[in-house]
């Protein structure tokens, strides 16, 4: 089996339905990955040990997911000299889901975390490709067909609305 390129971890398996989007758009980019859950405020020591030794493992990016008290993607990030992606979650224990967004944002100078949206898993997923695919020119050339393909689907709606006898004033 391929080395993992990419760490996905997340506070708790109650995430995972949530974090599967950035697990299944890997996937499709044919990226190895792994998944797990790891807990910065109930599994502490575990959260250390996976963020020290993560670089020398192999990966090359790490996707946190986190609800509530998102404390996991800034802690490893503290850890970890890897670029890590975070993925606030609207989970059981998150007021309105603004709790989460701004314990991963909201990170001290020195100690970034890259935020997506809440629960933009298919984000992050696509953040981490794109971070793959800087160095690896079959993961890059993927990225390119992928952005082309999201361009093309946009000009058919564009088409789609003249037929139905809109006029956009842009396109003659
Ligand atoms: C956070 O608490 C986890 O990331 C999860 O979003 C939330 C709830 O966890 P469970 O109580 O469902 O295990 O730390």
């Amino acid at each position: 089996m391929a080395t993992p390129l990419v760490g996905i971890i997340m506070g708790s398996d109650s995430d995972l339905p949530v974090m599967k989007a950035a697990a299944d758009l890997l996937e499709e980019f044919g990226i190895p990955f792994e998944l797990t859950v790891v807990s910065a405020h109930r599994t502490p020591m575990r959260m250390v040990e996976y963020a020290k030794q993560a670089a020398g493992r192999g990966l090359k990016v790490i996707i946190a997911g986190a609800g509530g008290a998102a404390h996991l993607p800034g802690m490893v990030a503290s850890i970890t000299p890897l670029p890590v992606i975070g993925v606030p979650i609207k989970s059981s224990n998150s007021i309105d889901g603004w709790d989460s967004v701004l314990s991963i944002l909201q990170m001290p100078g020195g100690i970034p975390v890259a935020t997506v949206a809440l629960n933009g898993a298919k984000n992050a997923g696509i953040l981490a490709a794109s971070i793959v695919g800087a160095f690896d020119p079959a993961v890059g050339k993927k990225m390119s067909d992928y952005k082309k393909t999201l361009e093309g689907e946009v000009m058919k709606k564009v088409d789609k609305l003249k037929e139905e006898g809109w006029d956009n004033g842009f396109d003659h």
